[in-house]
Formats: structure tokens, C-alpha cells, sequence
């Protein structure tokens, strides 16, 4: 879209129930009363609001005394530091307490009919149980646990039972491989991890212990393994001494453990995530502080009230799953809900069943499902009983129009409101999105800054902010927050040349985005070598180095290319070494192998769609590989090159030209 294109878009007007009855939403009822909010939270009393916040919706054990300290600048963030809080009793004691029989987790297995409730009374059970567990395996403050666990309530009580004793949760997607999961535990020296014998998705068992087995082979420092047993499953190896289950370490110990008292600023979890090099960074975030704008983004983005449940369909290996499945829903105590299943299984309806089974008031979900349930036709969504709905989001990539549509049409049946929800997993929680009850939205658009946030666009080149609308330009956010990572996990270094040193004084996300004549902020997607896949995150740099480690393999080039249902897909162009003896004849054979080694590396999402082997690939004389003339040729604009005078060996275009055009 051209950047005078946004403006001709069409506001929709905010949905009646969000308006006026009952359900008067925390903020509305119209942009004024936003921009009123919002500028009360970022001018000169923006650190008393902030403490105001922090104090009405978190349990602090003790006091703090500065709000904020640090800056972008000096890359030494701080927030409430002198304050002491403890994650897990926030997010679960003090519901327990008030009424242990209300509903913390909705369990939504994969098997339609096998769900379950968790009450709060419970999941503190739960939660005390594997945190004396970790205590008994020697794991106290500031150590690392790896959690590479399936989509069960089992696994939010894991990363709870760290928060009590104050270690810090590194959790792996279970899509990842082996290979990938040893690096992850490898880099954060975990001497635990927690895992399952099996997961289950879609009617289908996924071997986790397995895979756990065959990257601990690698991982010399973990002692123990501890094994939920969710399938039941026959096949699971056991290595004596180091595994152990679930259930029979937690019949050992008591069914209470006491929170540990823990400095707002000590560690709550790492999770690793793709940027523009090769080795994955793992985000480091502290506990008062994300917890606060976990918080504070589900209230208010979400408009969530004390009784409402709370549906995100994120894996909790993503930050979406960590922020708007566990800590945000339950550190308001609010019931939050665990779906196993993906959103056919075992038909397109699978969703909205979930959502009218559980009268689910919130439904939170990433584009890409949209558009697959889009393509599948409305009537899996027309015999849902779906009026308990109130605001519905949408996260990871940017929404498109008919997705957005299809949603509003849909589910919502218009009287719901749609959030496109802008966040990263360095910035912990949302940081742009309308707000339900006073934006009205533009699909495709994520809208305006959250409260408590101030944004900007630079140039790229010279780093100016860019005022006005109608510009484009890099989106960095200025002054810190409080759920902002505080450092890159053992290389605070990487984290200041990442993210703090490219613009000095700003955030710099990495994505460029758009201002319209309204002011409303078009997130046009990543400027770094970073690729969207439904969803996941991952850098071009990491496949190809998953490409260079096969045999045959002399150099990769890997591009994102848009893809209509999953938003970009992996294109990958390889040249081979000289000696590698293959058929040429069956080039799709040798492609098969390098998507299985991609997928080994890193794991099956990572899939290339297509693999071109070619003799050689477009470089600069000085030998950098360039990109960009093979996302053009994929785009379809390989008569739009451009400047190619810097190209060394102009012939090798028209090759990749014809590989293209042979495998359309
Ligand atoms: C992209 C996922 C457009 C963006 C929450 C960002 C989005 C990256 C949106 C972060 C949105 C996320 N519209 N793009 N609403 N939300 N993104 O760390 O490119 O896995 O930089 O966090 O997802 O991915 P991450």
C-alpha cells in the first residue's frame, strides 16, 4: 500500500456494547478520552502514574521508593528497585486466598470433551508442589530451569513454581528440535528441565521426552529431568538417576511452599528470540516490572474485568503465551485459558466451540489462524453460540483487511471489538493497540501508542524524528517502561548494540511503520534480516547457517517472501561444493534433504517452501550476497532491478530468473 493509501482506509465506528449499557469499558468513550489518558501517562507525572498503577494492581511485600531509574541511554534500566515482589503470589496466592474455588486455567485438551477447570485453590497446590520439587533438585535463586513442555495447565504451574523460588523459566516451543533446544539449554547452563513423556496435537503424539533425550546428549550440566506424564505413553526412555516423574517427586513433598522474597529487578525468565544474526538472543526479563505491564495491558487493551475469561491461543513458548496467557489473565485473577488443539482439529469449528463451551470473553489469536479459518468458510463459525465475546485481539504480524474483516463479520458479529495488538518480545507487553472502548479501528492498523508509551519514527539514515503524518520511518519508542528487557542473557553488550545503540537515546524495534493524516501507526513488518512465519519469529541468518552445516552445502541465501496464508514464507537459494556428488536430475530429492535438515537444526515451523540450488548467487564485488535482487525475482519484479552496477557477475541473474520461473 502506498503511504497516501492509509488515509483512504475507513475508521469502524466502536462497537455498541462497548459503548454504553453495562459494560462501560475502562477507557472510552471515544479518542479524546484516550488522548486525556494518555497524556496523563507520559508527560511530567508519568512516574506517578506508573507507581499509582504498580501499587493498585500489584502485591508488593515490601515498598518501593524510586520509580525509575536508567535510560535507554546508559542501557541501565531499573524499575521500583528497592521494591520486593514474588510473581507467583501475585498471580496466584492472593486469588487463592480470596475464593480458592474460582477458576484459574481452563484446560482445553486436545480431544474435544476432556477439558478441565483449575481452580486457584489448586494450581497453588500445583504450583508449591514443583517449586519444593526444584528446591529438593538443589535449584535456588537466580538459577536457570528449561521448560520445553506441551500445551498443558501443568506447564503454567512450572513457570509459577520458578517465579515462587525466584528461578528464572527459560521456556523452549516445543515445535523447536533437539538440536535447538541444546543450544537453548547450553546457553543458559540449565541444570534442570522440566518436560512431558509426550504432547499431543491435533490427534497427533509429539515425542518431547525423546527429543529432550537426544539434546541432552549434548547438555554435560543437567542433573535432572523432570517428566509430566500427559500421554501415558509406553516408549519413553529413561536415563536412571537423572529422570524423574512428575508425580512421584511431587507425592513427596508438601502441598505449600512459602514465596520467596525477591528484589523487583531480580530475574523472572528468559526467552530466546531470532534477530539478524545467526545465534538466538535470550531476552531477559525482571519481575516487577513485566509483571506490572502484563497487568496493566490486559486490563486496559483487553478491557478485562474480574469475572471474564480469558482465551489466547499462543503457544507458551512464545511471549504472547507468557505475558497474555499466563502472568498478565492471572496476576489480575482472572481465568486464562490452555488450549492444546489447533484451530482444525478435529474440524474448522474447533475455536468457537472452545469459545461457546467456555463462554470465553476474550478470544486472542494471530492473524495466520484467521486466514486459514477464513479460507475455510463461514459455516464452521455460523453454529457457535459466540454473544459471550467482548473484545477480540490479534497478534504477531500485521492483520490484513479481509482477515480483520472476517473476524469483525464472523465472530464478532459486530458487536465485539478487534484489538490488532503490536508488541515484541523485548517490549514484554502490548505497546500499541486501540484501546476497545475508545479507538475506532482501521483494519491493518494497530492504531496509537499505549499508555505510558511515547513512540517516534526516525530516518532511518539520519535518525531524525520525522514529524507530521504521512511518513514513514523506523518505530523506536523513547523513555523506558516497565516491562522493557532489561539486558541480552550473559551479553549486555549484544543488548545495547542491538537495540539501544542504532538510534542512541530510543528503543529501536526493528520494525518500520507508517503515521497516517490521523496519527494512527500502520506497522509495515520487520527492516532487518528478521522473517515472519505465522507468527514465529526468525532470522534469515539462522537458516541459513542450518543450510551451511549439510555436506554438500557451499553457501545459502534465504529470503522472506510474502505467502498468503502464512504471511511470509522461506525461500532458500543454495549453491553446492564443487565435490558434491548429487543427481541433477533429481534436484526435488537433494531439496527434501535440506528442508529435513532445517527442520533438524531448527524445527519444522522453520520449513523452506522452496529450495532453488543454483550455480552461483548474486553478490557485490566485494562479495555480499544480494538479497535483494532474489526478493524481487520472487516478488514477481525481477523487471525492477534496479541498480545492478554493483553486481559482480551479472549472468548469474538470469539463472536464478529461470529457477524461479521453472519451480512457479
Ligand atoms: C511482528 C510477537 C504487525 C513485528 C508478539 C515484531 C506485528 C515481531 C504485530 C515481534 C502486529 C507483532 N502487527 N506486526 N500487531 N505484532 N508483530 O518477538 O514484526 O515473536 O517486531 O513477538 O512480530 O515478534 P515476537
Amino acid at each position: 500500500m502506498s503511504n497516501a493509501a492509509y488515509d483512504a482506509v475507513c475508521t469502524h465506528p466502536i462497537p455498541p456494547r462497548m459503548r454504553n449499557g453495562t459494560e462501560v469499558p475502562f477507557i472510552g468513550p471515544n479518542f479524546e478520552a484516550y488522548k486525556k489518558a494518555h497524556a496523563e501517562t507520559v508527560g511530567p507525572n508519568a512516574d506517578q502514574w506508573w507507581a499509582q498503577m504498580a501499587r493498585e494492581l500489584l502485591h508488593w511485600d515490601r515498598p518501593f521508593q524510586t520509580i525509575r531509574s536508567g535510560s535507554f541511554k546508559t542501557g541501565d534500566i531499573a524499575w521500583f528497585p528497592e521494591g520486593y515482589i514474588n510473581a507467583s503470589y501475585n498471580c496466584v496466592d492472593r486469588w487463592a486466598f480470596e475464593d480458592p474455588n474460582k477458576t484459574a486455567i481452563i484446560y482445553e485438551a486436545d480431544e474435544p470433551g476432556n477439558h478441565k477447570y483449575i481452580s486457584y485453590g489448586e494450581l497453588l497446590r500445583e504450583v508449591s508442589r514443583v517449586a519444593n520439587v526444584l528446591k529438593r533438585f538443589g535449584v535456588t535463586k537466580g538459577d536457570t530451569v528449561s521448560v520445553y513442555m506441551p500445551m498443558t495447565w501443568q506447564a503454567v504451574a512450572a513457570f509459577l513454581a520458578c517465579a515462587r523460588i525466584g528461578a528464572v523459566h527459560s521456556a523452549v516451543f516445543p515445535g523447536f528440535s533437539s538440536e535447538a533446544l541444546r543450544d537453548r539449554i547450553n546457553d543458559c547452563r540449565s541444570r534442570v528441565v522440566l518436560t512431558a513423556d509426550e504432547g499431543r496435537r491435533g490427534g497427533k503424539a509429539i515425542a518431547l521426552k525423546a527429543l529432550a533425550d537426544k539434546a541432552l546428549e549434548g547438555c554435560p550440566h543437567v542433573e535432572h529431568v523432570l517428566v509430566l506424564k500427559h500421554t501415558g505413553s509406553e516408549n519413553v526412555g529413561w536415563v536412571a538417576g537423572r529422570d524423574k516423574w512428575w508425580h512421584e517427586e511431587s507425592a513427596k513433598v508438601p502441598n505449600y511452599c512459602p514465596p520467596e522474597l525477591l528484589n523487583s529487578e531480580d530475574g523472572l525468565f528468559i526467552l530466546y528470540t531470532s534477530g539478524s544474526t545467526g545465534k538466538p538472543k535470550g531476552i531477559m526479563h525482571t519481575i516487577g516490572g513485566y509483571l506490572l505491564g502484563a497487568a496493566l495491558s490486559v486490563k486496559y487493551v483487553f478491557d478485562v474485568h474480574p469475572d471474564d475469561r480469558f482465551g489466547c491461543m499462543a503457544d507458551l513458548g512464545w511471549i504472547t503465551g507468557h505475558t497474555y496467557l499466563v502472568y498478565g489473565p492471572l496476576a489480575l485473577g482472572v481465568a486464562t485459558t490452555v488450549f492444546e488443539s489447533t484451530p482444525t482439529y478435529p474440524t474448522p469449528a474447533r475455536f468457537w466451540e472452545t469459545v461457546d463451551r467456555h463462554r470465553l470473553t476474550h478470544f486472542h489469536t494471530a492473524p495466520t489462524a484467521v486466514r486459514l479459518l477464513r479460507r475455510l468458510g463461514e459455516s464452521h463459525v455460523q453454529n457457535a453460540d459466540l454473544s459471550s465475546l467482548r473484545v477480540i485481539g490479534s497478534v504477531g504480524e500485521p492483520i490484513n483487511p479481509e482477515a480483520w474483516h472476517w473476524l469483525n463479520d464472523h465472530v464478532g458479529r459486530r458487536q465485539a471489538a478487534i484489538v490488532d495488538t503490536f508488541f515484541q518480545t523485548e517490549t514484554g507487553s502490548i505497546v500499541v493497540s486501540p484501546l476497545p472502548g475508545a479507538i475506532e479501528c482501521k483494519p491493518g492498523s494497530a492504531t496509537v501508542p499505549f499508555l505510558g508509551h511515547e513512540y517516534a519514527l526516525l530516518d532511518p539514515v539520519t535518525g531524525k524524528e520525522l514529524e507530521g503524518s504521512g511518513v514513514e520511518g523506523v518505530l523506536v519508542f523513547k523513555n523506558t517502561w516497565p516491562s522493557i528487557a532489561r539486558t541480552v542473557w550473559q551479553d549486555h553488550n549484544r543488548w545495547l548494540d542491538v537495540y539501544l545503540r542504532p538510534y542512541p537515546g530510543y528503543f529501536y524495534t526493528g520494525d518500520g511503520a507508517v503515521r497516517d493524516k490521523d496519527g494512527y501507526i500502520w506497522i509495515k513488518g520487520r527492516v532487518d534480516d528478521v522473517i515472519n512465519i505465522s507468527g514465529h519469529r526468525l532470522s534469515t541468518a539462522e537458516i541459513e547457517s542450518a543450510l551451511i552445516l549439510y555436506d554438500g552445502v557451499a553457501e545459502a541465501a534465504v529470503i522472506g517472501a510474502n505467502d498468503e496464508l502464512t504471511g511470509q514464507a522461506v525461500h532458500a537459494f543454495v549453491t553446492l561444493k564443487r565435490e558434491f556428488k548429487y543427481d541433477p536430475t533429481d534436484e526435488p530429492a537433494l531439496a527434501k534433504e535440506l528442508v529435513l535438515q532445517v527442520r533438524k537444526v531448527i524445527g519444522p515451523f522453520a520449513s523452506p517452501k522452496k529450495i532453488y540450488i543454483t550455480p552461483d548467487l548474486p553478490k557485490t564485488r566485494s562479495g555480499k550476497i544480494m538479497r535483494r535482487i532474489m526478493r524481487k525475482i520472487i516478488a514477481g519484479e525481477g523487471d525492477q532491478l534496479g541498480d545492478l552496477s554493483t553486481l559482480a557477475e551479472p549472468g548469474v541473474v538470469d539463472v536464478i530468473k529461470a529457477k524461479v520461473a521453472a519451480s512457479a
